[in-house]
């Protein structure tokens, strides 16, 4: 297993404007208090543990009215210089895309349009040379070749089947080139069996750490920064020489988000991907 951090680049937004004022997953209820407060000051912290690990945010400016912009990963799929927009499955976030379509191209990234329902990295994750596309609750199974096409990666569909667990993001975290870390029970069989047969060294995690978003993690190929919540994962992170840092998300995690649905990996190119 190779353990050499890669330099990453990131594109976050700060949540000035989050609330939970609607419900489109289980996590989400409009009737409970929220902290904005403490939610950035959570978020702030994100940060700087990104940038005290050597890489890079960028930061797109957050739009009031949209208090789910904080979540970056559902707001493109950005790989070797290209970035391919996004098409929200739900009305209250569409306005979100074309902000973030905004930044890719002042960006100077290579901008492709989705056809279908496409909700970016939430879940369109890059491993090895496999993209990993969920389906089941947001992105549409159609955009799964799109992404083919755009990108020209092998493209394995995951069947998601637990809406808790309705992001790919939030049931399966890629942790090198070679391994990822995912709760077989949020698959449906036969995607189990897929990802049994392309990562047969993967770390199978519990449903109480799925269950603190502990999935929902950012790796550089040797740090995973986590939700500390995620006790059993980052202890079996760290047995398989992966060095954890835990975060603390809780009030973004009553819109149904972690450290990684915060975070946009931007991918430069062949080089640095
Ligand atoms: N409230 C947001 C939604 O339901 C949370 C998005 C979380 N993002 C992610 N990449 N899983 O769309």
């Amino acid at each position: 297993m190779t353990m050499d951090a890669t330099r990453q680049r990131f594109l976050m937004c700060r949540p000035t404007y989050f609330a939970v004022d609607y419900a489109i997953n289980p996590w989400m209820d409009p009737t409970a208090p929220v902290d904005v407060d403490l939610a950035v000051r959570q978020w702030e912290r994100l940060r700087e543990v990104y940038l005290d690990l050597g890489h890079t945010v960028e930061e797109i400016a957050p739009v009031p009215g949209l208090p789910d912009m904080v979540f970056a990963a559902n707001g493109g799929t950005v790989i070797d210089g290209r970035a391919m927009a996004v098409q929200f499955r739900d009305p209250q976030r569409a306005d979100e895309a074309p902000a973030y379509r905004a930044w890719f191209e002042a960006a100077g990234f290579e901008m492709y349009d989705p056809k279908h329902v496409n909700e970016g990295e939430g879940d369109v994750l890059l491993a090895g040379d496999h993209l990993l596309a969920g389906t089941g609750f947001r992105t549409a199974h159609a955009s799964h070749a799109q992404l083919q096409e755009v990108f020209g990666y092998p493209v394995i569909t995951m069947q998601l089947v637990d809406p808790r667990f309705y992001h790919l993001d939030t049931a399966l975290t890629v942790l090198d080139e070679r391994t990822v870390a995912y709760l077989p029970e949020a698959f449906s069989p036969g995607s189990q069996a897929v990802l049994r047969r392309l990562f047969p060294d993967a770390v199978h995690a519990t449903l109480a750490d799925a269950e603190v978003l502990g999935l929902n993690a950012v790796s550089d190929g040797r740090h995973v920064v986590l939700p500390e919540q995620a006790t059993g994962l980052a202890a079996t992170l760290r047995d398989r020489g992966y060095q954890t840092i835990g975060v603390d998300l809780s009030e973004l995690r009553k819109a149904g988000g972690g450290p990684k649905c915060c975070t946009l990996r931007l991918r430069q190119g062949k080089a640095n991907r």
